[in-house]
């Protein structure tokens, strides 16, 4: 039996109402990170289209948060396990009970800021839990059937800042770009992308890798700029810039984003990468006034004037890149994918959304999302009998 299918404290899986179903589906999706922002996103909208399952795998770091996935309750859809992509024996052990017919790996450490205080656990996770899943699903994938290896995907989301930064005049990231990261968060999802390329070529596992622009929306954590932005707004403190605030990033709402995984896992070729882009190229000071613009109609201060009078200069973030921008051609051309909503129209549902959303936004910031599980369902989440 694998260690870590001995060990309960290791493996603990449940539904998120806490039934065991021994149903086995022919048909089923395998996310991992699905309860950071994307993979939650991801994980909702696809369960709200299909029935297809989903075997939810996220270590819950302080970027899991399961609370965004209230929704589900009670639904036998969505099986989720707390543990690790690099937990080799728990990771086959659920491949082979579950027979997904892909895998989606969201699982990272994503924030820069924490990437260059602490780059060890960037490493951990999307370096070597990346090999490590991939060890795992090429195990797998290996005693599927003929028919069932063609059929199945390894879908790996990475990010356009493995290419590093372009100069205001150049043209925006293609496909081919050259890899140049700069932060230890864009240097570890790099090398990532390379472990699945090589996967690929070697192995011959068939292999999806997505480059996407900065994401907002529903249940972000507020340490990435908007939603810090929203919350410090509404509750009075600073809106900090990094430097001249003049940094240019290309925005994407999440469900566009969301939506062009389902179509490159849909219809993806093996091997290839997609660019995921929003079209929306804005400085960090465009996206900051344009915020808080909204906030002065949806939400006016009490004390008056504009939200706008809380932006401040701060230290710049070392090694910070210039520009990003993504020429997400070749996915609407080829695909027909193109995003839904422009910036200002996702940035308007992004701040109803928070305004709208107190008790999640309070757990967040208070920590308690941390404890959702017991809040909810008390002490001890039920363990899964070794099958
Ligand atoms: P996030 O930090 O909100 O969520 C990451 C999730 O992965 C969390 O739930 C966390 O608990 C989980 N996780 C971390 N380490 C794990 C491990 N070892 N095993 C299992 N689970 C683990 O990140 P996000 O913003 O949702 O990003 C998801 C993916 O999309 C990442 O790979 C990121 O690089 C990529 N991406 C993000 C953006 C963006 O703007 N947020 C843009 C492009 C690409
Ligand atoms: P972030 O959301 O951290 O994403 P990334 O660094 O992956 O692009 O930051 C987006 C931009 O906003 C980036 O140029 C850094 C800048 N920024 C600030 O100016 N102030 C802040 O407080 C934060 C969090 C980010």
């Amino acid at each position: 039996m694998p260690s870590g299918i001995k060990n309960a404290s290791i493996l603990t899986e449940y539904l998120l109402q806490f039934t065991q179903t021994n149903k086995r589906y022919t048909n089923m999706l395998m996310i991992t990170g699905g309860a950071g922002f994307i993979g939650a996103n991801f994980v909702k909208d696809w369960l709200a289209q299909y029935d297809e399952p989903v075997l939810n795998l996220d270590k819950l770091t302080y970027a899991g948060n399961l609370s965004s996935l209230a929704a589900l309750q009670g639904d036998t859809r969505h099986v989720f396990v707390k543990g690790d992509i690099a937990d080799r024996s728990l990771v086959r052990q659920l491949l082979s009970r579950h027979r997904p017919r892909a895998v989606l790996n969201f699982a990272a450490e994503s924030h820069v800021d924490r990437s260059i205080h602490g780059p060890q656990a960037f490493v951990d996770t999307n370096v070597t839990g990346t090999f490590q899943l991939l060890e795992s699903v090429r195990d797998y994938w290996s005693e599927l059937s003929r028919q069932e290896q063609q059929a199945f995907r390894f879908l790996h989301v990475s990010t356009d800042e493995v290419f590093g930064s372009l100069y205001p005049t150049e043209p925006a990231f293609t496909e081919v770009h050259p890899y140049r990261p700069n932060s230890p968060y864009s240097a570890s999802k790099a090398a990532s992308d390379h472990l699945v390329r090589a996967w690929h070529h070697t192995y011959g596992l068939p292999v999806l890798t997505t480059h996407c622009s900065n994401n907002y929306g529903p249940y972000q954590f507020p340490e990435k700029l908007i939603p810090l932005m929203i919350l410090n707004a509404l509750s009075g403190k600073a809106l900090p810039l990094y430097g001249d605030g003049q940094q240019v990033r290309d925005w994407l709402y999440v469900k566009d984003h969301c939506a062009a995984l389902r179509r490159v896992l849909e219809a993806g070729s093996p091997g290839e990468t997609y660019n995921i882009g929003g079209c929306s190229e804005r400085t960090n000071l465009q996206v900051a006034t344009t915020l808080c613009t909204l906030l002065d109609t949806l939400c006016p201060r009490a004390e008056g004037g504009s939200y706008a009078a809380q932006i401040t200069f701060v230290k710049d973030r070392p090694g910070h890149d210039r520009r990003y921008a993504i020429d997400a051609s070749r996915l609407e051309s080829e695909l027909g994918w193109k995003p839904a909503e422009t910036f200002e129209s996702g940035l308007c549902k992004t701040v109803n959304w928070y305004l709208a959303h107190q008790p999640w936004v309070d757990d967040v910031t208070s920590g308690s999302y941390r404890h959702w599980v017991t809040q909810h369902y008390g002490e001890g989440e039920p363990s899964c009998p070794a099958s």
